[in-house]
């Protein structure tokens, strides 16, 4: 990872699903209106989980599930969550279709999971979570890597105040 990533990104090591919540309540702690956060992952990586930390950090309740086949669920949050799981949709025009312009206009958040799908509509202003295994092959199955990206100012410093307030909540920051 060059120098210049580094200075907008910072991973985190949860070791059980608990801890992938609890950094999702911590995100949720650092949100503004119009916010995207983009999870990118593989199948059970994690991505609803940590939305379930971003709802529930927001005052949502603990109902939150994977919004395969409705596209997008909204929660009563304050800023209003709209989730979204773009895995059934086949490409960026129809992440577009679903105008989460209008949530982000009307002061709402969006949490993508399968973002990477999304990326092309909203660039450099997103948040991008990259959630996966570790690199140690043998280490518990349950830990997860959850890797962050600022690739703009609108992140950066948020980012870095993320990483201090997991490494305060006892989670494993990696530099
Ligand atoms: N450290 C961890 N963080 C998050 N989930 C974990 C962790 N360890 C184990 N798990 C388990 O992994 C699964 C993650 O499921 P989750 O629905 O959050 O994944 P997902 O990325 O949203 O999957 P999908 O691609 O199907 O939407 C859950 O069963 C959870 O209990
Ligand atoms: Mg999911």
């Amino acid at each position: 990872m060059s120098a210049t990533v580094r200075a907008g990104a910072t991973a985190v090591v949860t070791r059980d699903e608990g801890e992938t919540r609890a950094l999702g309540a911590l995100l949720a702690g650092l949100l503004e209106p119009g916010d995207v956060v983009l999870l990118v992952g593989d199948l059970g990586s994690g991505k609803t989980t940590l939305t379930k930390g971003i709802v529930a950090g927001l005052g949502g309740g603990d109902e939150v599930t994977s919004p395969t086949f409705t596209l997008v669920h909204s929660y009563a949050t304050d800023p209003v969550v709209a989730h979204v799981d773009t895995w059934r949709l086949g490409g960026t025009d129809e992440v577009a279709d679903l105008a989460l312009d209008e949530v982000l206009d009307a002061g709402g958040v969006a949490v993508v999971e399968w973002g990477e799908l999304a990326a092309p509509l909203f660039g450099d202003d997103a948040l991008v979570v990259h959630l996966g295994p570790p690199p140690e092959p043998d280490g518990p199955a349950e830990r997860r890597l959850v890797a962050l990206r600022a690739a703009s100012e609108r992140w950066r410093g948020r980012v870095a105040r993320l990483a201090a307030a997991a490494r305060g909540a006892g989670l494993e920051v990696r530099p």
